[in-house]
């Protein structure tokens, strides 16, 4: 397979999970800069929307993750657990080209959305994450009114019409879980928000721009039980309408939440260096009751990790 350098695009981060165009994650005509047909591609519960074949991920000379093959399934929440430093967030980040952002980062082997190999050369970074939001371990709202931080990447998207943008915040917050709790002060600052509320706007703001896939990077570790199990009960919801890769340390988490699970752990090689590998992907229950592999079974179990 070939390496690709990934070059560093002057993006902003934040941006980039809240720049796409039109909804409907299974129907709607996406914008096909660089994307070709994956951009309009339908994909029925449980097909593969992304696949990953033999994809490694180098920092530098250092090859941080290697081998990686599995799927992501459409409207399916997939898991990605392991121990600390076993490669989970730089696949996550992978998944998207974030890594883009991180100077000497670079990607083999292939990752498709809808087919198309999202580091072919035509392909734009950003309109892949305009198809691939992210939402982050800690809630990053823009120090902004909660109006503005959900209508931000709408509005970069064009759209200027207040009646319009209104529909799509009270829409975006409305699913994720928080329309309730802020329809009456949409002028306060997003940052005045709690933490779980916080993480729920980021959510909204991801959501507004209509993204199919949403990457989660351990997105409650921050967050008390309470807040906890409404980001997980939203997680189940969206799952109606997106597909969702999660990152967690939290096993219950990943039992309770997801469809699928892949395990990563790292392995030294010859040369003693660390490498992130997947050690088994798989339904969630079968992963969580009858794991194919050893090391599957004593991470789950505690004995490892
Ligand atoms: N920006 C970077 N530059 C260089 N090395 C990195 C960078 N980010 C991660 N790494 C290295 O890549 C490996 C995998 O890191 P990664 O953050 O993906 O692990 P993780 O499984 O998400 O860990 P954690 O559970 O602690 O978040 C580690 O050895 C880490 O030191
Ligand atoms: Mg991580």
């Amino acid at each position: 397979m070939p390496t690709r350098s990934v070059k560093s695009p002057s993006v902003d981060s934040e941006v980039t999970t809240m720049t796409t165009p039109e909804k409907a994650p299974s129907r709607t005509v996406r914008p096909t800069a660089g994307l070709g047909s994956a951009a309009t591609s339908v994909s029925a519960p449980g097909e593969p929307v992304m696949d990953l074949s033999d994809v490694s991920v180098f920092y530098g000379d250092f090859e941080a993750v290697r081998g990686v093959s599995l799927p992501i399934r459409h409207n399916q929440i997939t898991a990605m657990i392991g121990p600390s430093g076993c490669g989970k967030s730089t696949v996550l980040r992978s998944l998207n080209r974030m890594n883009d952002l991180v100077a000497g980062a670079r990607v083999s082997g292939s990752i498709t959305y809808h087919g198309q190999d999202i580091y072919a050369p035509n392909v734009d970074p950003i309109q892949v994450r305009r198809h691939i939001g992210m939402v982050f371990q800690k809630a990053n709202p823009f120090p902004k009114s909660i109006y503005d931080n959900v209508a931000y990447g709408p509005r970069l998207n064009g759209v200027k019409r207040r009646a319009e943008l209104d529909d799509i915040v009270e829409e975006a917050l409305t699913g994720a879980a928080l329309w309730d709790e802020v329809k009456d002060k949409m002028k306060t600052s997003g940052l005045a928000l709690s933490g779980g509320q916080q993480q729920r706007l980021c959510i909204a703001r991801a959501i507004a721009v209509k993204p199919e896939v949403i990457l989660m990077d351990e997105p409650c570790s921050a967050l008390d039980p309470i807040a906890t199990s409404k980001v997980e009960e939203l997680m189940f919801r969206l799952a109606e309408d997106y597909t969702i890769v999660i990152v967690t340390h939290n096993m219950q988490q990943a039992a309770r939440v997801s469809h699928y699970t892949a395990f990563f752990t790292a392995e030294v090689d010859d040369a003693g260096v660390r490498h992130g590998r997947l050690v088994e992907f798989d339904d969630t229950e079968k992963i969580f009751t009858n794991p194919a592999e050893q090391r599957t079974e004593d991470y789950i179990t505690g004995r490892f990790g």
